[in-house]
């Protein structure tokens, strides 16, 4: 029966009525201190996530078509919003995959994974095809590392989704392990590329003006540090407490 106003009224007398005791059992759902503390957590970095991901598409996106540097947008779009979002739809305290079940939130990580990376490949796919000299900074060098880990990292996802269906050939723990480490080498070594990203001549010539710019970098660059830190604490938990770990 949907919920009316009536309902939630009545609910809310039904409430008042009860006596102590029992409200002391509703009260058992009251978040702990330690939830809170993971949803503001969540919630901050979603607040950077969004920051770096409104400011990046505004930075290229204002600019005529013909200049727009799609490297830099495509891979901030797949790499740090999509591939962040992903990692974080398993988190207890993220907000909007809340209502959903363990093979739902399974289902919204691989989907906003493969998104981002396909996003994120393209972006590093059309600076590759613009550039001659190839692999020559540490951007370059870090971003063609995270393009190859991005690819093993989507096989070890199809293997680590079909892990029961493999069991007879690797054990699903160690399966879910190996795609969990991937997973984590690959953003890192995504934020990595990206910190490097703002010393570029793409970020010199289009972001704000001289006076203000060297400041700026170094918040930018502070921003995806924490949103590195803030993304991966939950993977990296999952994975020093896995059966793993205990048996070492
Ligand atoms: C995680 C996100 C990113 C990844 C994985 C990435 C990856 C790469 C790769 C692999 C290259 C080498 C291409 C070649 O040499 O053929 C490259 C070059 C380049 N990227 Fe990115 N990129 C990212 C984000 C950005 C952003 C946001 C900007 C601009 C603000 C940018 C600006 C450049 C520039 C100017 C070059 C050419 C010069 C150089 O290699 O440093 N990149 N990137």
């Amino acid at each position: 029966m949907p919920k009316t106003g009536k309902f939630i009224i009545n609910s809310a007398k039904e409430y008042k009525n009860r006596s102590i005791d029992n409200r002391s059992e509703i009260n058992i759902n009251v978040p702990t201190l330690a939830q809170r503390l993971e949803f503001s957590i969540a919630v901050l970095n979603r607040l950077l996530i969004g920051f770096v991901t409104f400011y990046m598409c505004w930075m290229c996106l204002r600019l005529k078509v013909k200049e727009i540097p799609f490297h830099a947008l495509f891979c901030t779009v797949g790499f740090v919003f999509l591939m962040a979002e992903g990692l974080m739809a398993h988190y207890r305290s993220n907000a909007w995959s809340q209502l959903c079940y363990r093979p739902e939130k399974t289902r919204l990580h691989w989907i906003l994974q493969l998104i981002g990376s396909i996003v994120g490949i393209i972006g590093i796919g059309i600076k590759i095809c613009l550039e001659n000299k190839h692999f020559y900074t540490i951007h370059g060098v870090l971003g063609l590392v995270t393009l190859i880990l991005c690819l093993v990292s989507l096989a070890s996802g199809l293997s680590s989704l079909y892990a029961n269906e493999l069991k007879q050939r690797l054990q699903p723990i160690i399966n879910k392990a190996v795609h969990n480490a991937l997973g984590l080498c690959t953003f890192t070594l995504a934020m990595l590329s990206m910190y490097y990203s703002f010393e570029t001549e793409i970020f010199m010539d289009y972001s704000l003006d001289a006076a203000n710019y060297m400041d700026f970098r170094l918040l930018m660059q502070i921003m995806i540090c924490l949103i590195l830190i803030l993304s991966s604490y939950g993977p990296l938990w999952c994975f020093l407490y896995s059966k793993i770990w205990k048996c070492c």
